[in-house]
C-alpha cells in the first residue's frame, strides 16, 4: 500500500521520522519478530516496532540479540526495543544501535508487568524510582542523539492506582529529549485485566504537549483507533495483542485512518495463506524448520479464532513440527469457510486478573533509589529474556 498523509491525523512525527499512517505495531517479544513485521507491512502501514532486546544482552552481542535487530533490507524505519535497568549500559546498547546504523528508531521498554522483573524493581515499576528512569532515558537520548536516531519511551501507567508515575515520567522523558511517549493505559498491578483507562492517555496527551503522545490498549479493530484518538487526542496508536493472528488488521487500520470504511473479512482461505506464509518467513528468520514450527504454534490459535476447525484439528496445529505437517492440516481445512464476523473480533491475546506486583522490599519508602536497589535491579535484567 501506497502511505498518503492520513485524513483522521496528521502523520505522525517521530524526531526526524515521519510516519504517514499513525498506526505502530507494539513491540512483543516472541512475536513481532522480522518475519511477523514483514507479514504485517504487507497489509499496512505505520511503524513496526521488534521484540524487545535486553540491553546487556545487546552489548554482549549475543546471538539471539543480533537476530532480534535485524531488520528486512526494505524496511524502513528500523524500530528496535531496548528494556534495560542501567543507564551505562543502555547507553552502551544505544550506541551498538546508533552509532553501528542499526536502527533507525529506538524505543525504550518501561512496561513489562512480569513479577520476576517488578519484583527486582525493573519494567512498569522503574519510573517510581524517578532519578533512576530519567538517567536512564538520558543516556539513550545521549547515545542516540549524535546519530539522528529519536528515541521514545513506552510505559504504563504505574505500578496500581495509589502510584501512578505516567504524567511525571512523561514530562521527565520529555524534558530528556525523548521523541514520543506511549501509554499502554494500565499499571503493572492490572496486567492485562480489564479494560486499559483511556482517560488516562487523554490525562496524558494535556500533561506532555511538545512532542507527540501515543495511546496503547485493547484496540481491536480499526473502529477501536479511531475511538482511542478522538476519546484521548493523542497523536496515534499503538495495536498490540489485536494483530496477533490478524495481520491484515494493518489494512484496515491504514483505510480507516484514510478515511475508507473498507475492512478485510478474511474467509479460511485467506487465513491459510497467511498461516502458510507466516511459516516460511519464520522457517527464513530462525534458518531452522523445526525452531521456526515451534514458535509458530503459539499463533495457531489465534489465527483460528472464530473460525470452524474443530478441536482435534486444532490441538494438532498446535504441535505443529514442519512445512510438510503444516501443509497436510492445512488441507484438512474447509477452505470455503467465509469470514465469521464477530467471533473472530474482539479481545485476543493474553488476558487475566490482576496482581499485586511483587516488588523489592521498601521499594515505595522513596522516590530515589538506594545502593541496595541499584544491585537488585542489575539482577532485574539478568532474569528477563530479550536476547
Ligand atoms: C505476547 C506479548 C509480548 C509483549 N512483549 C512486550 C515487549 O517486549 N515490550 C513491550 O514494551 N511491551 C510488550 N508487550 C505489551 C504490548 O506491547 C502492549 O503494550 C500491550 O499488549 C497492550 O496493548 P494491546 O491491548 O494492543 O495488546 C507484550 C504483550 C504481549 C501480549
Amino acid at each position: 500500500m501506497t502511505p498518503t498523509t492520513s485524513s483522521v491525523l496528521p502523520a505522525l512525527r517521530i524526531g526526524p521520522l515521519t510516519v504517514q499512517t499513525p498506526v505502530v505495531l507494539a513491540p512483543m517479544a516472541g512475536v513481532t519478530n522480522r518475519a511477523f513485521r514483514r507479514l504485517c507491512r504487507e497489509h499496512g502501514a505505520g511503524l513496526y516496532v521488534a521484540e524487545m532486546v535486553t540491553s546487556r544482552a545487546l552489548v554482549e552481542r549475543t546471538p539471539e540479540s543480533m537476530r532480534i535487530i535485524r531488520h528486512d533490507e526494505d524496511e524502513r524505519p528500523r524500530s528496535v526495543q531496548v528494556y534495560g535497568v542501567d543507564p551505562a549500559t543502555v547507553g552502551a546498547a544505544v550506541r551498538v544501535l546508533a552509532e553501528e546504523d542499526r536502527a533507525d528508531h529506538v524505543d525504550l521498554n518501561f512496561g513489562c508487568p512480569v513479577p520476576k522483573v517488578t519484583r527486582k524493581g525493573g519494567g512498569a515499576v522503574l519510573p517510581w524510582k524517578r532519578d533512576l528512569f530519567a538517567a536512564i532515558v538520558g543516556a539513550a537520548v545521549d547515545a542516540a542523539a549524535p546519530h539522528g536516531v529519536p528515541v521514545t519511551v513506552k510505559m504504563r501507567k504505574g505500578i496500581d492506582e495509589d502510584h501512578l508515575t505516567y504524567l511525571e515520567a512523561g514530562l521527565r522523558a520529555q524534558d530528556a529529549g525523548v521523541a514520543a511517549v506511549a501509554l499502554h493505559a494500565r499499571t503493572a498491578a492490572d496486567y492485562y485485566s480489564g479494560t486499559a483507562d483511556w482517560e488516562a492517555i487523554a490525562r496524558l496527551k494535556e500533561t506532555v504537549t511538545d512532542i507527540p503522545v501515543l495511546g496503547n490498549g485493547d484496540i481491536w479493530s480499526a473502529e477501536d483507533a479511531l475511538a482511542m484518538v478522538e476519546q484521548t487526542g493523542c497523536d496515534g496508536v499503538v495495536v498490540g495483542r489485536g494483530c496477533q493472528g490478524r495481520p491484515w488488521l494493518f489494512a484496515d487500520l491504514a483505510a480507516a485512518f484514510h478515511g475508507s470504511d473498507v475492512r478485510v473479512r478474511p474467509g479460511m482461505r485467506e487465513v491459510a495463506s497467511a498461516v502458510r506464509r507466516h511459516a516460511e518467513l519464520m522457517v527464513e528468520e530462525f534458518d531452522d524448520e523445526s525452531k521456526a514450527l515451534r514458535e509458530l504454534r503459539k499463533h495457531m490459535a489465534w489465527y483460528f479464532k472464530g473460525y470452524v476447525v474443530g478441536g482435534e484439528l486444532r490441538a494438532r496445529f498446535g504441535l505443529v513440527e514442519s512445512l510438510g505437517h503444516l501443509d497436510d492440516l492445512l488441507a484438512e481445512l474447509d477452505l470455503d469457510q467465509p469470514y465469521p464476523g464477530a467471533g473472530a473480533e474482539g479481545q485476543r491475546g493474553r488476558a487475566g486478573s490482576p496482581k499485586r506486583p511483587s516488588l523489592p522490599e521498601g521499594w515505595l519508602d522513596s522516590r530515589e533509589l538506594s545502593e541496595a536497589f541499584e544491585r537488585k535491579l542489575r539482577e532485574a535484567e539478568l532474569s528477563v529474556s530479550g536476547g
